[in-house]
């Protein structure tokens, strides 16, 4: 069934080479995934890409529940927890995937480094994830406050307070994140923001710019 749904697709939208184009690429050949396993280390970028999109798609699942006010974020995530159909395991999955893509993000990482495939043509390419990563722990952190429970309100008092330390600005910067001198309404809805709006944008900037990157370059082997 579902073979000729996509046949039909195919004869009338050539989709199939639109998918070689975009998905069928060969790690470096020494690496070969059908004689050496050691090439799943190239799959780690692919993994954290699918469970990006697992973070997002639950996300987009809990915001239609979760309700970003002080009275009643804790409520929206109890009802999440008792009354909504599959409501644990979306949100399972959302906190568990936010683990698993640092987690995933890292082993990449070190492939990158250790193949030194951060080296020349590809240093905007490093940097780019560099960048993804710092985004990906800011959605961790923004995430982290939203249920507004005990925990959460005094781990970001503690995470805004720290900022307070660097010199200068450091103020500045905690009354920014908070919306004032103390955590409130506007400190919450602030995260909400961050983690549901300005964040993913530029997560998703970052991630085409990384993949046009790989496209232009190709995929290096170790040195
Ligand atoms: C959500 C996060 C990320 C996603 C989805 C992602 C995705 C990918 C994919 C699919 C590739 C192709 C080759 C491979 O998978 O090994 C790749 C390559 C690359 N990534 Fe990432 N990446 C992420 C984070 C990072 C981070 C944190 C860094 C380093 C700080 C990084 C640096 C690079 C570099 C330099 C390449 C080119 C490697 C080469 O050509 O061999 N990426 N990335």
């Amino acid at each position: 069934m579902l073979n000729r749904f996509y046949n039909f697709l195919d004869e009338r939208y050539r989709v199939t080479p639109l998918l070689r184009d975009i998905a069928d690429h060969q790690v470096p050949d020494h690496a070969n995934p059908t004689r050496d396993m050691r090439a799943f280390v190239y799959c780690l970028g692919g993994i954290s890409f699918m469970v990006a999109i697992l973070l997002f798609t639950t996300g987009v699942l809990l915001a239609v529940y979760y309700v970003p006010a002080p009275e009643r974020a804790y409520d929206s995530i109890q009802y999440i927890m008792n009354g909504v159909a599959f409501g644990p395991l979306i949100r399972g999955i959302h906190h568990w995937g936010a683990s698993l893509l640092i987690i995933t993000m890292v082993l990449h990482m070190l492939r990158v480094f250790f193949h030194g495939a951060y080296k020349d043509p590809r240093q905007l390419n490093w940097v780019a994830g560099l960048l993804l990563l710092m985004a990906v722990m800011g959605m961790g952190f923004t995430g982290y406050l939203l249920p507004w429970d005990q925990k959460a309100y005094w781990a970001t008092n503690v995470g805004t307070f720290m900022a307070a330390t660097v010199p200068f600005i450091g103020d500045f910067i905690m009354r920014v994140l908070r919306g004032g001198p103390e955590l409130g309404a506007i400190t919450l809805i602030r995260f909400y923001a961050l983690h549901v709006l300005v964040l993913p944008a530029i997560i998703g900037l970052l991630l085409a710019f990384h993949f046009l990157m790989i496209r232009r370059q190709g995929i290096s082997g170790p040195l």
